[in-house]
């Protein structure tokens, strides 16, 4: 098979590109290594950036979105007892958020690509990159007993953090920073009226908690627990006795219901420099990982491939290169802006089993300069909805 450019992945990052691309006249094929069902169903992030609506709102993927999404005007910051609003479209310029699945994005897009006549070949798993110092890179890949190959001018690694793309990079190329965090999310999709109108985070002495929600029906809550959970040790009752406890200052009861997904999620801050190398390109989570605090991850795989689509169509459309040369370090400036932001919500709200009462107390002080001061809640809520320029 040959195409203009491969796609190694439909998550939200490869599944935005193929999409944008399209738009601009430049073909692609999406490799994908598990099956539609599959992807359409996996519970990840919820909330979107004011960015992230606006662009599949103007590339004409948002019609649902737009029916069914909640837009958010606030967020609440629970410690001291109490909960604390942030008025985030009152401070960032009318900017909001809009709390929307990723499965309910990703079912978006891959229906729009597939009535386009756009090509994602599912239960394909790309095995490595080869030859991207050419100008004809390619993608090895499995489907079903066979092993073909993807021939290419431009290969996208979208394949998330644990894919082939990154690995395939010779040694010696990419730097890495990397962070890990004490501690994990436990995270449930439940079949229960949301227990308040907004996001709550809670700051709790036993550990972060966090409501959100998918509709009117269905909340999505996380705790902070070990990173190592079993999740056997955590039956229904013990799940929504320890939200209540934490999540108790939000003043609004929680009501138990029906489990429908539960999952731990690691905790890290992960970047490699640069993000490509010859014909291959990282976006997304194949190039960095964000911990979920300020739920950032899924936006910014989607702002790194809009400054990706645009490159290749400028190389497709005039032969310009320069824009691609300029990739990684575009883009890794809206990265390490998420990079801080997530780490900085990450330290302000968790415990951290080292920590002393000192490290305790200057906690509590951000979280009260933070909803005390116009300026500091400012920074938190421009970041949150999405800085334009960064
Ligand atoms: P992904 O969504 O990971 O997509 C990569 C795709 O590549 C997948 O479909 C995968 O199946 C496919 N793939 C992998 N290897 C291969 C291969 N070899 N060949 C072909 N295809 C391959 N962010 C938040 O903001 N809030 C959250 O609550 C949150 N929760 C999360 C929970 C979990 C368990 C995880 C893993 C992530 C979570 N994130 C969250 C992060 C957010 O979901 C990611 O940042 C986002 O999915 C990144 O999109 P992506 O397209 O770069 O990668
Ligand atoms: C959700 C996830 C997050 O990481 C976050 O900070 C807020 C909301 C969510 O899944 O809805």
């Amino acid at each position: 098979m040959r195409t203009q450019v491969a796609i190694v992945g439909a998550g939200p990052a490869g599944l935005v590109l193929a999409h944008l691309l399209a738009r601009q006249g430049v073909e692609s094929i999406v490799l994908e290594s598990r099956s539609r069902e599959y992807v359409e169903k996996r519970v990840r992030a919820g909330v979107l950036e004011h960015g992230t609506v606006d662009l599949l709102i103007s590339t004409g993927v948002g019609e649902r979105l737009q029916r069914e999404g909640l837009v958010h005007h606030g967020i609440n910051l629970l410690f001291d007892g109490q909960a604390h609003r942030i008025p985030l479209s009152e401070l960032a310029g009318g900017r909001t958020i809009m709390v929307y699945g990723q499965q309910e994005v990703v079912k978006d897009l891959i229906a729009a690509r597939l009535a386009a006549g756009g090509q994602i070949v599912f239960e394909a798993e790309a095995i490595g990159v080869e030859e991207m110092d050419s100008e004809r890179p390619r993608v090895r890949y499995r489907h079903g007993a066979e092993e073909a190959t993807l021939e290419a001018d431009f290969v996208a690694g979208c394949d998330g953090f644990w894919g082939v793309c990154r690995p395939s990079i010779p040694e010696g190329v990419l730097t890495v920073y990397d962070k890990q965090y004490p501690f994990a999310w436990l995270g449930i999709l439940a079949q229960t009226p949301p227990a308040g109108p907004e996001v709550m985070y809670a700051y709790n002495e036993r550990g972060f908690a966090l409501h959100s929600m998918r509709s009117t029906e269905i909340s999505r809550l996380y705790l902070q627990c070990e990173p190592d959970e079993d999740l056997s040790n955590w039956p229904d009752a013990r799940i929504w006795d320890e939200l209540g406890v934490r999540l108790a200052s939000g003043g609004h009861p929680l009501t138990p219901g029906p489990i429908l997904e539960r999952g731990v999620t690691a905790m890290r801050s992960y970047v490699v420099e640069p993000m490509q190398h010859g014909r291959l390109f990282l976006a997304g989570d194949a190039a960095h990982i964000v911990p979920p605090t300020g739920a950032k991850g899924m936006n910014l795989a989607i702002a790194d491939v809009r400054v990706l689509a645009e490159a290749l169509a400028a190389w497709y459309q005039s032969g310009r290169s320069d824009l691609l040369d300029s990739y990684s370090n575009t883009v890794l400036r809206r990265v390490w802006r998420a990079e801080h932001f997530s780490w900085w919500m990450t330290s302000m709200l968790h415990r951290f089993p080292e920590d002393d009462v000192f490290q305790q107390r200057l906690q509590l002080s951000q979280l009260r300069y933070v909803v005390s001061s116009r300026a500091a809640m400012t920074s938190l809520a421009e970041n949150y909805v999405g800085l334009e320029m960064v």
